[in-house]
């Protein structure tokens, strides 16, 4: 790609290129529009409520009508999808987080709600149980031991139960082994071929999770870590070999999560696979920015869209983040 033979044009200018905003957009190899966008939602009991998330600055958890509002404002402003994630009341947790199965639970209700008002609003679910169970692990604990199979079978269930709701991305980000190919087949024989499974194929055990698990309430109640089923952060060979494999069961669309510290990832899938790829900006990515910027240190809002671009210039498809709402406003 380099020419190596630059040296010989000595006149050559960089600047030339870069002198004005017209030109500038002319020349830039990446664009960033709504169009790229999943925005996540917290949602909480009760109605009309919105309860302000303290580590995440701007993020409010919303009661099943507000999660509407939203669903209506990420409509107008040309934003295509919503992800859906609960803050379970603390007395609905059970070890094996059997809320997570109720059709009737918060991310099922909404869906369904979100449905009938935005039809055209495409919903993203996790599977998952840690916002359910007493413990806050993604599955079923045995001892120390977080168990694998087990798990997925009730993870089936959820899938499920949200694919029922009207849910047509069904998110697994439990890391457990086999569960992309298991929920797969389950839905296709409950009819549900038409439901698409995105998995957070390329997870990582990372603490720019912890203002996530503020926001659904498991914070306080995670016991140790979840390093035995999320991956190592020292490994990228590992992760393109979990892609192929929920690749290989099933799955139409990936992520890679974290995003800003994991662009490499990001790169080499996209560039393995082609498949669409997607880059989840976490809580603890956003409230640095939004932490940095209240302390006056950087302009928090061009550094969200500095960090959208770089997303899509290391090969992202498309980008979760909480500034969804605030960068498209900017973008319209
Ligand atoms: C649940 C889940 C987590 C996130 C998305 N789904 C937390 C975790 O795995 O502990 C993190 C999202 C974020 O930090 O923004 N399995």
């Amino acid at each position: 790609m380099i020419d190596s033979t630059l040296g010989a044009y000595p006149h050559s200018r960089m600047r030339r290129n870069r002198r004005s905003d017209a030109i500038r957009r002319l020349v830039a190899e990446n664009k960033v529009s709504a169009d790229d966008f999943i925005w996540p939602l917290f949602v909480v009991d009760g109605a009309n409520v919105r309860i302000p998330v303290d580590s995440m600055p701007g993020v409010d958890r919303l009661s099943v009508d507000l999660i509407v509002d939203a669903a209506k404002e990420a409509r107008d402003l040309g934003i295509p999808a919503i992800a859906i994630f609960p803050f379970t009341d603390p007395a609905k947790k059970t070890p094996d987080g059997a809320e997570a199965l109720n059709p009737n639970n918060l991310v099922c209700s909404s869906v369904r709600a979100v449905k009938a008002a935005v039809p055209d609003m495409l919903t993203v679910c996790d599977v998952a149980l840690d916002p359910y169970t007493t413990h806050g692990h993604d599955g079923l604990l045995d001892g120390d031991e977080i168990l694998n199979d087990e798990t997925v079978a009730v993870l089936v269930k959820q899938a499920i139960v949200q694919a029922e709701a009207g849910c047509d991305t069904i998110a697994p980000s439990d890391m457990m082994d086999g569960r992309v190919g298991a929920i797969r087949t389950a839905l296709d024989d409950s009819g549900l071929d038409h439901t698409r499974i995105l998995a957070y194929a390329a997870k990582y055990a990372s603490v720019f999770f912890n203002p996530f698990r503020d926001a659904v309430g498991s914070v306080k109640a995670l016991q140790g870590d979840k390093r035995t089923y999320q991956m190592d952060p020292a490994n990228t060979d590992e992760a393109l070999r979990e892609v192929a494999k929920d690749i290989n069961e099933g799955a139409d669309m990936v992520m890679v999560k974290p995003g800003m510290p994991y662009l490499d990832i990001i790169r080499r899938v996209k560039d393995n696979f082609g498949l669409p790829t997607f880059a989840y900006h976490v809580s603890g990515e956003y409230s640095m920015i939004k932490s940095a910027g209240l302390h006056g240190w950087l302009d928090a809002e061009a550094a969200m869209m500095e960090a959208m671009v770089c997303f899509k210039r290391a090969g992202a498809d498309g980008i979760l983040t909480y500034a969804a709402k605030e960068i498209a406003l900017k973008l319209k």
